[in-house]
């Protein structure tokens, strides 16, 4: 079997094998919070620069509450705005993804941008009085480029810089060239699936289900599937394929096809990897492929499940065959993976269930929850809080926690 060159924390030998409390995954106050601390203040990865290749492209990034345009401008510089006019607050680009020739036009009253973002001018600009345009360009969004992987963030939070943080991740983005990536045909997708956001990552966040739940997997690397466990709300989790010829359509035609690409380092080849950011994001590499995914929470019990696909340029036949195949099995494991997030989720609403009692091969979800409870250690209460309190007793927690003695 082959090493994998990251380090990984080691199961401890007793653990807490207990998961979060089932009432934080209803409280419309701790999605407030979780809102507000974690998804705002968070890196959120958003798509990648050569999704918009040339200057006007543009990809909308919604967030609950906050929407972000990522635009290239005249200059070829990539920003980032919040979608939002200055004027009366429309959305000045509407849409997943499109083109502006030359300028943004908000579809309100017709403010015209410049592609950097300043404002050009005001419709019927004599009826503002004295007005200074340039205090009325589009704001910004921290932004930041990692290998060509777009990421933002809304507000400052605890994280450090997206490259410091993902250098662990450095050297494997670089030898998939992640940077020269392109969109695949259908990159962007997403849908509502009506369970809180945590309820997938749980399930994401482990391999003990793979042998069972997804068989297409278990045929392709099920033997050779690990998870490690990194700091700073970091993970990985790999398997290796081609030990075993595949007995299902897609995956006995994928191990036909997948190319070999001798450029990746060993670690790399005939693997599918998987590297997690906390708190709600996956990258996945495959030889011919790549992909993110991620969950946004809309309310308590609805999240959109959104993601994009990439390919590399200058695509062989057989790896564009493996890249269908790939996705063929993928299909499969995400339609399995949402049954069992619903199915979870719905547990949380039981009288009858006590809770996750978890097995060592589900340390990465107790981990993601750890750092859940640090940052929001409400989370910590078995019983709810009443709603109104939640707040007061979450920053309670923290005060207790970090007074002096
Ligand atoms: S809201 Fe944009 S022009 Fe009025
Ligand atoms: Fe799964």
């Amino acid at each position: 079997m082959t090493d994998f060159p990251l380090g990984t924390r080691a199961v401890p030998d007793a653990w807490d094998r207990r998961g979060l409390p089932a009432w934080t995954y209803r409280s419309e106050a701790l999605l407030a919070l979780e809102r507000e601390r974690l998804f705002l203040t968070h890196w959120q990865v958003a798509g990648h620069v050569n999704d918009i290749p040339a200057p006007g492209d543009w990809f909308a990034f919604d967030m609950p509450g906050e929407r972000a345009v990522v635009m290239r401008g005249e200059d070829g510089q990539v920003r980032a705005f919040h979608n939002l006019c200055r004027h009366r607050g429309a959305r000045v680009v509407d849409g997943a993804r499109g083109h502006c020739r030359g300028a943004v036009v908000c579809p309100f009253h017709g403010w015209v941008y410049n592609l950097d973002g300043s404002l050009r001018g005001a419709a019927r600009p004599s009826t503002f009085g004295a007005m200074d345009r340039a205090a009325f360009g589009l704001k910004p969004v921290e932004m930041e480029v990692f290998h060509g992987f777009v990421f933002l963030r809304f507000a400052p939070g605890p994280q450090p810089a997206v490259a410091d943080l993902l250098a662990p991740f450095a050297a494997d983005f670089a030898a998939y060239r992640a940077g020269g990536l392109l969109p695949a045909e259908r990159s962007h997708w997403a849908f509502d699936l009506p369970v809180n956001w945590k309820s997938v990552r749980d399930v994401d966040n482990e391999g003990y289900h793979v042998a069972l739940a997804h068989p297409g997997l278990q045929e392709l690397y099920g033997r050779t599937y690990r998870d490690l466990h990194l700091d700073d709300g970091l993970s990985v989790s790999v398997g290796w394929f081609g030990d075993a010829p595949g007995r299902g359509w897609s995956v006995r035609r994928y191990l036909r096809h997948a190319p070999a690409r001798p450029d990746l380092p060993p670690h790399l080849r005939r693997a599918w990897t998987y590297y997690g950011l906390f708190p709600n994001a996956v990258f996945a590499f495959t030889p011919e492929a790549a992909q993110f995914y991620q969950e946004l929470p809309v309310a308590p019990g609805l999240t959109r499940l959104t993601g994009r696909m990439y390919r590399g340029p200058d695509e062989a036949r057989a790896t564009r065959i493996a890249r269908y195949l790939a996705w063929r099995i993928d299909r499969a494991t995400s339609a399995e993976d949402r049954q069992l997030s619903v199915w979870s989720d719905e547990s949380m609403r039981s009288a009858a269930f006590e809770g996750f009692h978890l097995s060592d091969l589900e340390y990465g979800l107790r981990r993601h929850h750890d750092a859940l409870r640090r940052i929001l250690p409400v989370m910590t209460l078995p019983e709810a809080p009443a709603e109104g309190e939640i707040a007061r007793r979450n920053d309670e927690l923290i005060d207790r926690s970090t007074r002096p003695g």
